[in-house]
Order: structure tokens, then C-alpha cells, then sequence
């Protein structure tokens, strides 16, 4: 595990794009597993501008998104395919039939689940995923629980995440209870993880995730058994680690 330190959002935005842009140009034809929330916005801008600048091309890249609400129409705003469209794929040359984003509408959900998993198998598995973290650990809508849950699979949002994530919605009310989301064993199947961390709010997890123990009561503590995981964390959200201590550590 490495973890990178930076000053700002700004710079954690720009050290992500950097290292999504490397695998791209390294990997023309990558497989990238994908997050929504705050959190990868502002590394989803910095793509767009060095696309724009034509410096990378998504033509032969494949997407996988990490979750999608349970129900919610795709053209609903609070939607991850609405996000996705909106905030990056309209802005790029990926091709639409490479994106993937689970069917939180399907009506069979376990199949959907099945059927993704075998997706993201036939495609040669994720190269590069990039995740988020919850305030309370989780990855993807990997919520906490007593087990972690290995493959792609429908979730009962924690009452956590519901109202953090109740922001984005006119009333808490309003924010769907279920989803469906990666799994835990489909995430650590990534050959590349970066975790993005940014605000105050998120340094008790971010103190978990690296030094708490291995438990699915938080999520992301697995992320300490990833051959190759990047941690992106800006000053707030890296408040409770000696940072040089660390990668000294983990190198
Ligand atoms: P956020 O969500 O980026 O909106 O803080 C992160 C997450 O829940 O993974």
C-alpha cells in the first residue's frame, strides 16, 4: 500500500487523472472501474481537459461502475448512469456500448448481478479501479456488515450513507434504500486500486482503512491485503497519519 499525501482537493483530483491517464496510454484497451460521488469529480475534469488537449484517447477503453442505485430511473439526475453521462463519458470519445454501469431497474437483480460479474470476467477483469470511501469504510456501496460480500449483489444502504448521500436529493426521504454494488472480491480483483480521500469527515476512515484491523465492519480495511493500491488523500482526510511514517512503512 502506498499513500500519497496532497495539499488540496485540486491535487488529488490531478495525481488521480495523472495516474487513470497513465494507464490509459500504457493500456489503450483498459478496463477501468469507475466511482461516482464528490469525491472523483474533480479527477473526472482533469481527464476531460487532457482528452480535450488530446493527450488521451477512450476509444478502446471498457468501464465498469462500481454500483448503481436500486429503482431509480437512468434518466432520473440522481441516477450514477445520469452522473456518468453528465460528468464524463458525454465529454469523451469513450464508445457508448464500452461503459457498463449495473441495471439497478433489471428485474431480476440477481441475474443482473451474475451477468455483470461475468461481464467484467470476459472483459479480462478490471485494470485499474478507482474507488471513493464512505465515512464509514465503505467501498462501492460495500456497506459495513459481518461478512464481506464477495461478488456483485444487491445492498441495503446503511442509514449513514443514506444521509450523507441525502445531499444530492430534495429530502432524505427520497434517497433509494438499496443498490447494487460491486462486490468485495470483484473490487480486490483489480489489478490497480487508487482510493481518493478528501475532508475532514473522512479521516477516522481513512485511519481505519491503513492501520484498523481487517474487517467487513470496514470495508476498505481489506484494501491492506491489495498487492498494488494507491491511497490519494488530501491533508483533512490524512489528519490522523504520519504520512512519511507510512510510506517508509508500506513501500
Ligand atoms: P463521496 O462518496 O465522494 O460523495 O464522499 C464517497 C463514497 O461514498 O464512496
Amino acid at each position: 500500500m502506498r499513500v500519497i499525501c496532497v495539499d488540496n482537493y485540486e491535487q488529488m483530483s490531478q495525481k488521480a487523472a495523472r495516474m487513470v491517464a497513465s494507464q490509459t496510454i500504457l493500456k489503450p484497451d483498459s478496463v477501468l472501474g469507475l466511482a461516482t460521488g464528490s469525491t472523483p469529480l474533480g479527477m473526472y475534469k482533469e481527464l476531460i481537459k487532457s482528452y480535450e488537449a488530446g493527450h488521451i484517447d477512450f476509444e478502446e477503453i471498457i468501464s465498469f461502475n462500481l454500483d448503481e442505485y436500486y429503482d431509480l430511473d437512468k434518466d432520473n439526475e440522481q441516477s450514477y448512469d445520469y452522473y456518468m453521462k453528465t460528468n464524463f463519458f458525454n465529454h469523451i470519445n469513450i464508445k457508448n456500448e464500452n461503459t457498463n454501469i449495473p441495471n439497478g431497474k433489471a428485474d431480476d437483480i440477481l441475474k443482473e448481478a451474475m451477468d455483470y460479474e461475468r461481464k467484467i470476467r470476459d472483459a479480462g477483469g478490471l485494470d485499474l479501479q478507482v474507488l471513493g470511501i464512505g465515512r464509514n469504510g465503505h467501498i462501492g456501496f460495500n456497506e459495513p456488515d459481518l461478512k464481506f460480500e464477495a461478488s456483485t449483489h444487491m445492498v441495503r444502504l446503511d442509514e449513514q450513507t443514506i444521509k450523507d448521500n441525502s445531499r444530492f436529493f430534495d429530502n432524505v426521504e427520497d434517497v433509494p434504500t438499496k443498490a447494487i454494488s460491486m462486490g468485495v472480491k470483484t473490487i480486490m480483483h483489480a489489478k490497480k486500486i487508487i482510493l481518493l480521500a478528501s475532508g475532514k469527515e473522512k479521516a477516522d476512515a481513512i485511519y481505519e482503512a491503513i492501520y484498523g484491523k481487517i474487517t467487513p465492519n470496514l470495508p476498505a480495511s481489506v484494501l491492506q491485503l491489495h498487492p498494488d493500491v494507491v491511497f490519494i488523500v488530501d491533508k483533512e482526510a490524512s489528519s490522523r497519519l504520519d504520512v512519511d511514517k507510512i510510506n517508509k512503512e508500506f513501500l
